[in-house]
């Protein structure tokens, strides 16, 4: 490996401190045994003793595996990354992290975000790296990382892996997750052949890359850009594309900038007004209902308040600029031509703090100066949105969720948000799964469908089921859409009128744990509730009958998460792990 001169800047903005020491000197700077160890284990691997005299070492955090084929050409991102370091005088050093492959991963990601972002936090602090750059894609790889990174509190950049290419199916465009659901209930329906549900299966997905529907992914790459810590045009640049390669080279050169400077660190970058932007951009593109998991569990990583209530305050005035999939019609190639992040933050400027920083020391009210909208028909003005205010993640309260639940209006029935039905209980997805399919369950498209003890704990992971399939006669009788609720999850890519994440879940003692068959359940989403009609004294009666259901003891890191986890209102986060613990560790005891 050759270095260019290590005194020669990058061009860069300004930040506001010029100069740190480096974090990695305490490692290489010793002449001693312990620098000695470092250096010559380093020089085993082909490194010249250059690689030592003050250069930043840049942390290539990369979460590419044959396991995760949404991230599956995150080496080759990192090549471009390790090129930007080079070039800027710093010293590359890319290590794999655990990898959650949303395809693959049972009984959900979930139950290892959080796993996953121990082990980037305890990387990071443990190595001698003064600045790192973020490779994440498929949906939890992206707030595992920063919520890991977050613990630390170093310089953080993200390159996030892209979209793929978009899907093709006879000639139209078709995108993940939203057209499967779509297809796999027209087979259920006997509307289409299992040939045709074949051939989608061979054009929906067509490069690596994330999902290229406004799903989880989608929406925390956008989000990454909103919060200011992934380069301007980054969430939307496309899996397979020059311009993704050209910003992970620019984000290698800036993380070595902000190495030397020591800033921005992350906490400077993720503040109480960044997190508020992140929330309305939330509301403008569609975004998934997982973000609310992601951005509580990363707001209590920096130990900045942040609540559902303020989720649901900051989307109430934001209307749904985006018109990709599942809320609309496009795909995230066109989000790129149209201008990605940059022109949405150029149209939502007016609802905006324009103070918070990026990374690379900008202002968001610069950044989004900068944004151009070209196709008007896919980023929209906010007096000619897609859909009006107040169509965003919404979060209810009442008896039935005390701590909170969400639903995403913009991929619900409009006549569904304000509903009265009669509750059709399970205690399991596999049990109304096997239900759905008879045609004797009684149940009609008033009904209302719960789902319980598919929570944080109660799973556990809190699996993506909440957007349960329509009963099947129901479905063959051309219903659409029913009023579903669960303590689960549902993919970003998912529509219908579905409240998930109900808090407390079932398998804590929530009062979903005790709703009967036949009781009235009452959604008012305008009025932000959800109840059942029954009274406080009922409610208790049953309560004293109720007992949690058996621990289901599996040993390892099932257990440790299951009597940790925090419920979804706080992230379901594990309790230990909220807060940073900062970057300081003892010197080698040698
Ligand atoms: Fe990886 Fe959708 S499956 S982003």
């Amino acid at each position: 490996m050759t270095f260019p001169n290590a005194q020669s800047p990058p061009q860069h903005h300004s930040h506001p401190h010029p100069v740190a020491p480096l974090r990695s000197q305490a490692w290489f700077a010793d002449r001693g045994k312990n620098g000695f160890i470092a250096r010559s284990h380093l020089r085993a691997t082909g490194l010249s003793s250059e690689a030592f005299d003050g250069r930043p070492v840049v942390g290539i955090a990369n979460s590419w595996s044959d396991l995760t084929p949404c991230n599956a050409h995150l080496r080759d991102i990192a090549e471009a990354v390790r090129r930007g370091v080079l070039a800027a005088g710093g010293l590359p050093m890319e290590f794999p992290t655990m990898s959650l492959g949303e395809p693959l991963m049972r009984p959900s990601t979930m139950l290892y975000r959080n796993l996953m972002s121990m082990d980037v936090e305890e990387t990071l602090r443990a190595n001698p790296i003064d600045a790192v750059v973020l490779l994440g894609g498929c949906d939890k790889t992206t707030p595992a990382q920063l919520m890991g990174a977050a613990s630390v509190d170093l310089p953080t950049v993200v390159v996030t892996g892209g979209p793929m290419v978009s899907g093709s199916f006879r000639g139209c465009p078709i995108g993940s997750g939203t057209d499967l659901w779509h297809f796999s209930e027209e087979v259920r329906a006997g509307r289409m052949t299992s040939a045709a549900f074949d051939e989608a299966e061979a054009g929906i997905h067509r490069s690596p890359g994330h999902c290229m529907t406004m799903g989880t992914a989608s929406t925390m790459a956008c989000l990454t850009e909103a919060l200011g810590l992934q380069l301007p045009g980054g969430a939307a640049y496309q899996a397979v594309g020059s311009s993704r390669r050209r910003i992970a080279e620019r984000s290698g050169q800036l993380a070595v900038q902000m190495a030397r400077a020591g800033a921005p660190r992350i906490s400077e970058v993720l503040t109480r007004d960044a997190f508020e932007n992140a929330a309305r951009v939330n509301a403008a593109i569609g975004g998934s209902t997982n973000a609310a998991l992601h951005l509580l569990a990363l707001a209590g990583r920096v130990d900045v308040g942040f609540s559902l209530s303020d989720l649901d305050r900051l989307a109430r005035d934001v209307p749904l600029l985006v018109d990709l999939k599942p809320s609309g019609t496009y795909l995230m190639a066109e989000f790129e031509e149209a201008g990605g992040v940059p022109a949405l933050l150029h149209e939502l400027l007016p609802l905006l703090h324009t103070e918070p920083i990026s990374v690379d020391g900008r202002t968001l009210g610069a950044l989004a100066q900068l944004g151009q909208t070209h196709r008007r028909e896919i980023i929209r003005s906010l007096d000619d949105p897609v859909m009006p205010a107040d169509t965003g993640t919404a979060v209810l309260h009442g008896n039935l969720c005390p701590q909170g639940a969400v639903i995403k209006q913009s991929a619900a029935d409009p006549a569904l948000l304000t509903h009265r039905g009669r509750a059709v209980v399970f205690d399991d997805v596999d049990a109304y799964l096997r239900a759905a399919e008879d045609p004797d369950l009684d149940v009609d498209a008033d009904s209302v469908l719960i789902v319980r003890n598919c929570g944080p704990r109660g799973y556990p992971g809190m699996p993506e089921i909440g957007n349960l399939p329509i009963p099947l006669r129901l479905l063959k009788a051309g219903v659409t859409d029913m009023v579903r609720i669960s303590d689960a999850r549902m993919s970003g890519t998912s529509f219908g009128t579905v409240v998930l994440h109900v808090a407390p879940e079932a398998a804590a003692g929530g009062p979903l744990a005790l709703i009967h068959d036949g009781d009235t359940v009452v959604l008012d989403v305008p009025a932000r509730r959800l109840d059942v009609e029954i009274d406080d004294d009922e409610l208790e009666r049953r309560r004293a009958e109720w007992s949690p259901p058996p621990p289901a003891h599996v040993g390892g890191w099932t257990d440790l998460y299951v009597e940790h986890v925090l419920q979804a209102d706080q992230g379901a986060d594990l309790d230990f792990l909220v807060g940073t613990r900062g970057h300081d560790v003892p010197r080698a005891p040698f």
